[in-house]
């Protein structure tokens, strides 16, 4: 009841905002005020913008350029719509722009901040982040997960080669989602995904809930001294509790299996193995000294980063080509001729299939998994495009708006992987009009983690079948809405069926 009392008083909030920015531009024409980014009052959080902030904020940037300042509650939010300006906070301003604010669902669900991602700035987050790039997600680890990735892509395709000779659809969205939870409960946590007690529903659900703690505005953060009251009534507070719960049973689940003497050695080491070992050394690590609270922390990262994002990449990736057949064509062409009779694409045949990573480039372009990058928080005063920006400023980057700026990219709204021939640009954070990781020192650490798993995967999908739309259905009618909500990462909104049709070439079948 209070939840939904005080929704509504927020929902009228971003209808006064365009009548108020059109005064404040009015007073500032009139009263010769020094230029400053337009300031946008709105109180409340980003999701009082709409259901999608990110394209509201698009929408937003047009009228009022690429630096906008927002007074969300409290708290000053600096918006960043534009290359140019995202390379003044990201690179010039790297070390004077890369805290995270504090965001109440986030502390509970990081053990007060003993993670990675959402800890702020300092010592503990340096070495946490050490930890990161040189033990958990470097390029030697990453490959000794081959194996893992490859026979969970051999699963995927078999499962589908059964669904095939039936020619009915396949819920490619569901199945994606399943390859990258089975690779990364692996890979984290030594179990596979069906014997970790979630079905596919629950994971969905738990996900979701995690992601709109993250999100989710809490009264705590802008009602000065009474917001938690405001909590405890709209029943925010006790969500927050139960979601993590139950993560927090599972992680300690998983944590203690690895502890246990019974269990059996694999030939790799997960993620936990690593951390376990760290946390029994204390090696590689500085004035703090890790907990199991830790490694539960950093598995959180893990699963929010690793899972989600990745299928929703797959996801896109296979509609836009399967609404650009001949798209789809060329790359198939391209993987089939490649490989040839090899019977599957292994992630060393990756490389040389130059297509492929243009479509994934152009789906990272127009579809950034986390459209908003994870917000930033100042800690020291600077300029961006001329305007003051001060210490504790959050910042959101729109990596969607920035990806569909006409200034940078020719016909923004199509997908043409083809931009990409010739071209240098890539998503590693080094050119900052296409950045779905991020960049500088907060850039996302599992980059070659998930890149590898996306392109194996759609390497594997486009080589062994043919993909046809669903009957009486036609490519316009494929629903590219994205999926609206309290989310860190936007998905496309209705699952993606499509026919799969063995490629009737001479590929033998996977063992
Ligand atoms: C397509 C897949 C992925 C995308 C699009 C993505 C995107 C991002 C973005 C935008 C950030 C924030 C960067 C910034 O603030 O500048 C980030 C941070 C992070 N990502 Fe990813 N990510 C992906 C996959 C992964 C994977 C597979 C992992 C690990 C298993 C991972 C772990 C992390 C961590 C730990 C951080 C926090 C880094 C820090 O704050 O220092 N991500 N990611």
């Amino acid at each position: 009841m209070a939840l939904d009392a005080l929704n509504m008083l927020l929902l009228f909030l971003p209808l006064s905002l365009f009548f108020f920015t059109k005064k404040l531009k009015a007073v500032r024409q009139n009263n010769n005020l020094p230029p400053g980014p337009p300031k946008l009052p709105i109180i409340g959080n980003l999701h009082q913008l709409g259901t999608l902030p990110h394209q509201s904020l698009c929408k937003l940037a047009k009228i009022y350029g690429p630096v906008m300042l927002l007074q969300l509650g409290g708290v000053p939010t600096l918006v960043i719509s534009s290359a140019e300006a995202a390379k003044v906070v990201l690179k010039v301003n790297d070390l004077n722009s890369c805290s995270r604010p504090l965001l109440p669902g986030a502390r509970t669900l990081t053990y007060n901040y003993r993670d990675v991602g959402f800890t702020p700035y300092g010592d503990y987050w340096r070495e946490m982040r050490k930890i990161c790039v040189l033990e958990l997600f470097s390029a030697k680890r990453v490959q000794s997960y081959r194996s893992i990735r490859e026979e969970e892509v051999d699963s995927l395709i078999n499962l589908i080669s059964e669904s095939s000779s039936s020619a009915t659809p396949v819920n490619l969205t569901e199945m994606l989602f399943s390859l990258t939870a089975s690779i990364v409960f692996r890979i984290a946590f030594g179990t596979t995904f069906e014997r970790s007690g979630f079905n596919n529903h629950r994971f969905h659900q738990v996900v979701h809930d995690v992601q709109a703690m993250l999100g989710s505005y809490s009264a705590a953060e802008f009602i000065p001294y009474v917001g938690w009251i405001v909590d405890r009534l709209s029943g925010l507070h006790q969500r927050f509790e139960r979601t993590f719960n139950e993560l927090d049973r599972f992680f300690q689940y998983v944590v203690d299996n690895h502890l246990s003497a019974e269990r059996t050695k694999t030939d790799h080491e997960d993620i936990i193995d690593v951390l376990l070992k760290l946390v029994r050394e204390q090696t590689g690590f500085g004035a703090a000294q890790l907990s199991q609270d830790n490694i539960k922390a950093v598995l959180l990262n893990v699963f929010l980063g690793g899972v989600d994002t990745g299928a929703i990449t797959m996801i896109w990736a296979m509609a836009e080509l399967a609404k650009q057949p001949k798209l789809m064509k060329k790359a198939q062409d391209e993987v089939r001729t490649s490989i040839g009779n090899k019977g599957r694409v292994s992630e060393s045949d990756i490389d040389q299939l130059e297509y492929l990573k243009m479509i994934v480039k152009e789906t990272f372009r127009l579809h950034p998994p986390a459209a908003l990058l994870l917000p930033r928080e100042t800690i020291s005063h600077f300029k961006v495009n001329g305007f003051e920006v001060h210490p504790k400023t959050t910042i959101h980057i729109n990596a969607w708006a920035i990806g569909r700026d006409p200034g940078y990219w020719k016909s923004p709204e199509e997908f043409i992987p083809e931009r990409f021939v010739d071209s240098s640009t890539d998503f590693k954070g080094q050119h900052f009009e296409l950045l779905p990781f991020g960049s500088g020192r907060r850039v996302c650490p599992g980059i070659y983690m998930a890149t590898t798993m996306v392109e194996l995967g759609l390497a594997n999908l486009l080589y062994w079948f043919d993909w046809k739309l669903p009957d009486g259905m036609k490519e316009e009618d494929i629903n590219m809405e994205e999926e609206a909500g309290i989310s860190l990462t936007i998905s496309k909104k209705i699952a993606l069926n499509l026919v799969p049709a063995k490629y009737s070439g001479t590929h033998q079948k996977i063992a």
